[in-house]
């Protein structure tokens, strides 16, 4: 059989990967309690260097979830973030800037706001932390005083978890903007430590929310990777 040949693993590989994508409109309906112990229990499966598994996951639900969004909301009204990983605009370079432009382009386009409509932009940003009407939110922390190596390791959980989500038909958002109110999110769940990297919203899409069918391209493999021999 020649490497190219598809394997069964393979097409689910392909199906699974490319079958992931951002939600942001979501139904109310929770998601049963074996599901998320199943789901999270396969995202636990991630590597990791040595082994440490340096993730602390908090899965936050019903009555808490509500008063964490409110908490957010406020905070975020009030200007109040606290990042425990630095974020610079400044950090893209060109080529990711553009890729940056374009999706922001066929996000707000497929809700209907202008490119120079910073007002609805903003507000839209903020609704945001009500996690998108998903009954769910999955923080993700480095345990422990983590720098980009653990943190490293927590964004390969991530995708290791968005990938189950997938694969037990839940939908999901990773929500970077939820950990610029890192205090905010410890507070309200009682944390003392832990670095928060991402917030991941999920439950069942919203099939009829315009903003659920945009689709994002991705470079062509040769401007990201390169084989040499
Ligand atoms: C670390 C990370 C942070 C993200 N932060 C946000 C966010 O704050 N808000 C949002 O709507 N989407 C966010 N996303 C989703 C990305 O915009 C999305 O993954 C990307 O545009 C590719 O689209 P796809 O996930 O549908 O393939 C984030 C994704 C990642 C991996």
């Amino acid at each position: 059989m020649s490497p190219s040949q598809p394997t069964e693993l393979s097409v689910y590989a392909e199906k699974l990967i490319r079958g992931r994508r951002a939600t942001r409109a979501f139904r109310p309906d929770p998601v049963p309690e074996e599901t998320l112990r199943a789901v999270f229990a396969l995202a636990g499966a991630a590597p990791s260097s040595s082994n440490t598994q340096p993730w602390q996951v908090e899965v936050v639900s019903g009555s808490l979830r509500d008063r964490l969004a409110d908490a957010l909301q406020a905070a975020h009204a009030e200007q109040r973030t606290t990042v425990d990983f630095p974020y610079h605009e400044d950090m893209y370079s060109i080529a990711q800037q553009r890729r940056r432009a374009a999706f922001g382009t066929a996000l707000y386009g497929a809700l209907g706001i202008g490119r120079n409509d910073h007002a609805a932009r903003a507000a839209f940003d903020a609704e945001s932390l009500r996690f998108y009407g998903a009954p769910h939110v999955a923080f993700l922390f480095t345990a422990g005083d983590a720098g980009a190596r653990l943190a490293a390791d927590v964004g390969i959980y991530t995708q290791t978890l968005l990938l189950a989500m997938t694969a037990y038909g839940l939908d999901s958002c990773p929500q970077g903007l939820l950990s610029f109110y890192a205090d905010t999110v410890r507070g309200e769940l009682g944390l003392d430590r832990g670095k928060l990297l991402v917030g991941i919203s999920f439950g069942y899409a919203d099939a009829s929310a315009p903003v659920n069918h945009i689709t994002t391209d991705r470079a062509a493999l040769d401007a990201t990777t390169t084989f040499r021999c």
